[in-house]
């Protein structure tokens, strides 16, 4: 099935016991289970039969998502979350289990991640070196290195759109017997599937992309064969599960994620080369730019035609305070703390996902305070373009 196909009914229209099935998964909102005996529940509990005995272990609307996730990924199993924080945790947990506590990152990451292994991790003794994810040879030596029990990346980084080679990193981990763990929250499923090129455990902000409109927090951890069972007894006593309401949004909004998110490539993508002549802008950067330092990975990695819908520009002449001036003439374009949703969104990095840094360390990371970050929506892109031009021209 392809996956525009797959979107709208993998995880539906399961028959439970006989009874008709409804056409979608409604949401479930029991907490237990009961079966005509107790002797099956007991097999149930036993793990002898498939079914739903506790919420906080298995639930229908859940299972549903997951399924479809799953299929999305071309994963073993998933495992629905209450955020996507709870889905990276959950992953770096499951990686670790029976490896040494050493985490080798891309140093390009989501800035509250980077609090995450500081502030959860830390704490615990797991300790969290940074490298250059793009360059394969530091890579390379890093993982000789620091011999980590996991390697960690986001598929496209934030908020510069770097692209590191999965396959590479792949490959370079399992021979070091580490976990490769990759958020793929920027390319979604459409973009690109890191199990089919590697990777151990792939999570997602469902936050975004999946669910797509702005109204749920949630997390997906996809989980190969290898790590599928120990993912579950994780969930199982730590309980980092997504409610069966979410759940039911996540994939209601999934079911139009291939239309939602082919639109919004196709506006960044336009948008892209529409700032690139744009006098009051300094440089911008987008996948499908023939000078990106990784259009090599983009090219082989990508599925073809799709560069994302995410673009980062800088604002010629910039600093913050005339940014932030830039950001309240916009009318339409939403400047808000996240992405993926319908409606365009504009964020500052200085003030929101890389405020924590040290503007030494955002510098030498080549974010500086005349960049802004744009998530493409599925608005009229005339729309978008008008309202930045106006923003920029300082109408
Ligand atoms: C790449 C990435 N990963 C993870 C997260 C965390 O997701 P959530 O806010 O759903 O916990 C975010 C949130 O912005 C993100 O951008």
């Amino acid at each position: 099935m392809k996956f525009e196909t797959q979107v709208v009914h993998a995880g539906d229209r399961k028959r439970v016991s006989g009874a008709p099935a409804p056409s979608t998964t409604p949401i479930h909102l029991a907490t237990t289970y009961l079966y005509e005996s107790t002797a099956r529940l007991d097999r149930v509990f036993g793990h002898e039969e498939e079914g739903p005995t506790y919420s906080r272990y298995s639930n229908p609307t859940n299972d549903a998502l997951e399924e479809l996730v799953t299929s999305l990924e071309r994963g073993h199993g998933s495992l629905a979350t209450a955020s996507g924080m709870a889905a990276l945790q959950i992953a770096f947990q499951t990686a670790l289990l029976d490896r040494p506590h050493r985490v080798l990152s891309a140093n390009a990451i989501y800035g509250s991640t980077i609090k995450m292994a500081e502030q959860v991790f830390g704490p615990f003794g797991v300790d969290f070196s940074y490298v250059d994810i793009c360059d394969l040879k530091a890579v390379e030596r890093a993982v000789a290195e620091k011999k980590p029990g996991c390697v960690f990346m986001e598929s496209v980084s934030n908020p510069l759109l770097r692209v590191g080679r999965i396959d590479e990193i792949a490959r370079l981990a399992r021979e070091a017997g580490a976990a490769l763990v990759v958020d793929s929250t920027f390319a979604t499923p459409m973009l690109m599937r890191p199990i089919t090129l590697g990777a151990n455990l792939v999570v997602h902000s469902a936050t975004k992309y999946l669910a797509g409109h702005g109204d749920v927090l949630g997390g997906v951890v996809v989980s190969d064969q290898e790590h599928y069972e120990a993912l579950r007894n994780l969930a199982r006593v730590a309980g980092p599960v997504l409610g069966p309401f979410e759940s039911y949004l996540t994939m209601r909004g999934i079911k139009t994620l291939a239309v939602r998110f082919e639109r919004q490539c196709a506006n960044a993508k336009r948008l892209a080369e529409w700032l690139a002549a744009h006098p009051r802008v300094e440089r911008v950067y987008y996948c499908s730019d023939a000078n990106h330092p990784d259009a090599c990975a983009i090219r082989r990695l990508f599925s073809p035609e799709l560069f994302g819908a995410i673009l980062s520009f800088e604002i010629k002449g910039a600093n913050k305070e005339t940014v932030l001036a830039f950001m309240d003439r916009l009318r339409m374009i939403v400047p808000g703390t996240s992405l993926g949703d319908v409606h365009t969104l504009l964020l500052y990095p200085t003030i929101a996902s890389h405020r924590d840094l040290s503007p030494k360390m955002r510098e030498r990371m080549g974010i500086r305070d005349s960049l802004v970050r744009v998530a493409a929506g599925i608005e009229a892109v005339e729309d978008i373009q008008a309202d930045l031009d106006q923003a920029l021209r300082g109408a």
